[in-house]
Parts: C-alpha cells; structure tokens; sequence
C-alpha cells in the first residue's frame, strides 16, 4: 500500500513523517518520531495510557491515524515540561507519589493538562471526570487526584503572576 506524507507539528516543532495509511498515531510517534512517552495499554480506547492531544483536543493515539495528524497541533508528554522546568502537574505528582510503575502517568499528565488548560480552578468531582478515561492498576486514583488540584493551586499561582507582570508593562 502506498505510503503517507504527513507534515504536522508535535509540541511546537513542525515535523515530517512518512507512515502506513493504517498506521496509528500511538505507532508513528513511538516508532518513527522517537516520542515513547505515549504507552500502549489495550490499543483499544480503554485505558488512555496512549493520550495525546490534537489541536488541544485529548484523544487516544492508538484510535488516531497518523495521516489523520496532517495540519493539526499535537501534543504529548515530551511537550510538557519547559526545558529543566517540570510543569507543576509533573512537580505535584512527584510531591504526592502519585506514580507507582508509571505506566499510565503520561497519560494521566497529559489528560490533567488538557483540564487545566481548559478550568484552572477544577472541582475534585471535576477532576475524577476529565481523568474518568484513564486507568491505573497501582495507585487508587486519590493520590492523582490530588497530585491534580494541587497542580490546579500552581498554575493559577501562575497566572496571577503573568498577569500582575502585564499589568506592570502597560
Ligand atoms: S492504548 Fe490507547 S486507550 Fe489504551
Ligand atoms: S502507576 Fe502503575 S498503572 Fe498507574
């Protein structure tokens, strides 16, 4: 089957790929990007170990084809921090032990990120919702829950600050 040219762009980078017509995004971005904090689980949509974000949207990767990137933004887990500077998201799961084999917190993170950046001030309820697609076999969520809303406390610590700092340029 003839191959498929992809131009997308992967945390911010504009990136090229070449891939199957049937190859999934979890596939190319392990295996032809080189991106392995994505996991597979269960392949099908079950367990959200593999979530990626496409033009902010979460999606699972391993339902994703990768032509299917073509034009759009994608983020992972590789995008999150900023250089040396873990987000808080990855700071607070580190405080609350909210990991134990770590083969579901990409997944987590990336869900929790795609929260946050949509409701910095998340209810715990509304937490457990945008996490409900994710799976853990070690942790018993409390932990990541709150690992989430104390991540939710930085990042509007956070945006305070921009703002204050705006508000000083005008
Ligand atoms: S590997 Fe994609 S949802 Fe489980
Ligand atoms: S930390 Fe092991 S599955 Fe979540």
């Amino acid at each position: 089957m003839a191959s498929v040219h992809v131009a997308t762009t992967v945390n911010g980078d504009v990136t090229e790929f070449v891939c199957q017509p049937g190859e999934t995004l979890l596939d190319v971005l392990r295996n032809r990007l080189g991106l392995t904090g994505a996991k597979e689980g269960c392949g099908t949509g079950d367990c959200g170990a593999c979530s990626v974000t496409v033009d902010g949207q979460l999606v699972c990767s391993c339902l994703v084809l990768g032509a299917e990137a073509e034009g759009r933004k994608i983020g992972t887990i590789e995008g999150l921090a900023d250089g040396d500077t873990l987000h808080p998201l990855q700071t607070q799961f580190i405080n609350h032990a909210a990991l134990q084999c770590g083969i579901c917190t990409p997944g987590f993170l990336v869900a929790a990120k795609a929260l946050l950046d949509r409701n910095s001030s998340p209810t715990e309820e509304e937490v457990r919702f945008a996490l409900a697609g994710n799976l853990c076999r070690c942790t018993g969520y409390d932990k990541i829950v709150r690992a989430v809303n104390a991540a939710a406390k930085d990042v509007r610590k956070q945006q305070a600050r921009v703002k204050k700092a705006a508000g000083k340029r005008r």
